[in-house]
């Protein structure tokens, strides 16, 4: 066949001409992919955990590549993320969905979108349902879906926002209508196994396969599985730019006691400008965000220096402390943070500015 035969769709282009190679980078139940054009030396890190990070620099480095992108497909609550250190280290641009919680993200993705790695074209396909960030990245012949679909299971669905009618949507909606061929790599394995196909899922994942979506989430309801060895940890240190020394983290069941306030008791709250204190804890370059300007008479303290700065609020001791960030994960944790130095009445804005801004 000519090389120059025309392309008629996206697939068949990648599996004709394609330099894109994938290759798995850990030795362990989390997987971290590589997706490199062999041709153009650009990569994208896919999922990186914190404790690999030499390896991932001695991989780049030994193959010539340039990291492009880093993407975390949701915000984990099971390992602690490499791409912050990372993004500091290359200067790549690191990728999460809009609705992820954590602050020095450079693209917000939304469903649909297109990375490219050389002259490849990545489709970012949104799948909340394990978390409400979830993405999933199609290559055109490979599916890497985070933990939205692992081998014969799929990402629980009790933490972060998680939501199993949702799962079963993206999943059963989004995911299987890709060809039954497609190669797929999930971002987790238990059981050693490397790669399955959505054709193979479709007729034998467990918790799928000719289940209806009410049966499914009578599953996932029902899996009653223990949480992860630092969830609460995890989850908190990687939607934030905060270090385990700055600040000591609340525990599960002190985030659970944070009192909730919505967009509109915020903004009627606001009217008495005296008794109220509203707190905006993100970093000073996410003000930068125009479809997420801070609001009007705040204060501004990144969660990682309000403990250096809590006397700054002596005088709201015993008045209302609203706290907010971008989507209520990081002002849970300085809302309880508070608690902790006996302010009285802190609050916590539901959804945060994402949520605000589209109510
Ligand atoms: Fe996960």
């Amino acid at each position: 066949m000519s090389r120059f035969v025309k392309i008629r769709s996206f697939s068949s282009a990648r599996s004709l001409y394609s330099n894109l190679t994938s290759k798995q980078l850990n030795f362990k139940q989390c997987k971290t992919y590589v997706l490199q054009d062999n041709l153009q030396k650009e990569a994208l890190l896919l999922d990186p955990i914190k404790e690999n990070i030499p390896f991932y620099l001695s991989y780049l480095g030994y193959h010539g590549l340039k990291l492009k992108y880093i993407v975390d497909s949701h915000s984990h609550a099971d390992h602690f993320s490499a791409s912050f250190k990372l993004k500091d280290l290359t200067g790549a641009k690191y990728v999460m969905h809009r609705s992820a919680p954590a602050p020095r993200v450079d693209h917000h993705v939304v469903d649909g979108d297109i990375l490219e790695i050389g002259d490849n074209k990545i489709q970012v396909i949104h799948t909340p349902g394990h978390t409400p960030d979830s993405i999933s990245l199609y290559t055109g012949s490979e599916l890497f879906p985070g933990d939205t679909l692992l081998i014969g299971g799929c990402g629980r669905t009790d933490f972060s926002g998680g939501d199993p009618t949702q799962s079963y949507e993206s999943i059963t909606k989004k995911l299987f209508t890709l060809p039954d061929s497609t190669r797929v790599y999930p971002s987790h394995d238990y059981r050693f196994n490397e790669v399955t196909t959505i054709g193979h899922e479709k007729k034998t994942n467990p918790r799928l396969a000719n289940k209806s979506k009410n049966e499914f989430v009578e599953i996932m309801e029902n899996l009653g599985l223990p949480l992860p060895e630092k969830i609460m940890e995890a989850i908190q240190i990687n939607s934030s730019t905060v270090l385990e020394d700055q600040i000591k983290l609340p525990t599960y069941s002190q985030l659970n006691e944070v009192k909730l306030i919505s967009p509109e008791t915020l903004k009627e709250l606001k009217k008495d400008k005296e008794s109220v204190l509203v707190l905006d804890v993100r970093e000073p370059e996410e003000f930068e965000d125009e479809k997420l300007k801070g609001l009007k008479d705040t204060v501004n303290i990144p969660l990682r220096s309000l403990v250096t700065n809590v006397h700054q609020f002596e005088d709201y001791k015993n008045k209302t402390i609203v706290c907010l960030c971008r989507s209520g994960m990081r002002s849970a944790t300085a809302a309880s943070v508070l608690s902790g130095y006996g302010f009285e009445n802190v609050l916590n804005l539901k959804g945060g500015l994402l949520n605000y801004y589209s109510s």
